[in-house]
């Protein structure tokens, strides 16, 4: 529920951020599971616990760091969240996408989301990266529900070009200079934490899901009511339930994003610098 408070909140939470770091921040980033290393790559970077920050929400999933940082990668001014939260943690939308509402106040006009996601597309493999072409929200949840403000949006906010196919034309000339393959498809967003069953999994297939998560998609929301251009990726930790014949770990999405590091930071450096 959005009441007044949730207004007072995000100002005092930005105030407090300002108070550390004078400057806009002009592209915000989020990072999924096991894909802070990004992190590494801010300058003079300003770190700030979650637990610090006024009415900001705690993460609670093994990692996921939960801190925020400021600084600059490649000359530009940016606001990184390393840890982001779910609903699976019992967080309704409004907590889950808090953060981007405070990155709106503080000047954010473009926001990178990453994730882990299992593969639902047969054709990829784990380790690719996907570009986000557009998401199907299977939370059934919306985190816009309830009185809307018109300071931070519209009431019936557009979603048909919820990911940028601007920045997407970045994205993939990045990837191209690079000779790194970046698959191109639809992100499906679940509540969790189960993973699917391979029942769901065809089920998401049959209805044009490409990948499967447990995250992105309210924060995607909540920028898109705010007015915030999108670019998003999923790191291909596992191939989703079903497909090959072995069961799903948190381990293994691990183990994949760590694998993947490099090429992952190399796209969001390259990325960061032609926006
Ligand atoms: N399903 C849901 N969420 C995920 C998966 C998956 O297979 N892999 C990483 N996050």
């Amino acid at each position: 529920m959005q009441t007044k408070t949730y207004l007072e909140k995000i100002s005092e939470a930005a105030a407090y951020i300002q108070g550390l770091y004078p400057h806009t921040p002009d592209i915000g980033l989020i990072l999924g599971s096991g894909l802070g290393v990004i992190a590494d790559l801010v300058e003079n970077a300003v770190v700030v616990e979650y637990d610090r920050i006024p009415h900001f929400p705690v993460s609670t999933v093994e990692g996921h760091a939960g801190e925020l940082l400021l600084g600059t990668i490649a000359g530009r001014h940016v606001l990184l969240m390393k840890g982001r939260f779910h609903q699976y943690e019992g967080y309704d939308g409004d907590t889950v996408s808090f953060p981007v509402r405070v990155m709106k106040q503080l000047g954010v006009s473009k926001l990178i989301v990453t994730n882990a996601a299992g593969g639902i597309n047969t054709s990829y493999e784990v380790g690719d990266f996907m570009l986000i072409k557009d998401h199907i929200n299977f939370t059934f949840r919306n985190p816009l529900i309830g009185p809307n403000f018109a300071e931070l949006g519209v009431r019936f906010p557009d979603m048909s070009e919820a990911y940028s196919k601007r920045l997407s034309v970045t994205a993939r000339e990045v990837a191209e200079s690079q000779g790194l393959t970046l698959q191109e498809g639809v992100y499906t967003g679940l509540l969790g934490p189960t993973y699917e069953t391979p029942a769901e999994i065809r089920m998401l297939r049959a209805l044009g899901g490409d990948a499967v998560g447990m995250s992105t998609v309210p924060e995607v929301i909540v920028a898109r009511h705010a007015g915030i251009e999108v670019l998003g990726f999923s790191c291909i930790s596992n191939m989703a339930a079903g497909i090959l014949d072995q069961p799903l770990s948190h381990q293994e999405v691990m183990e994949t994003t760590e694998r993947v590091k490099p090429k992952f930071l190399k796209l969001v450096l390259g990325i960061i610098e032609k926006l």
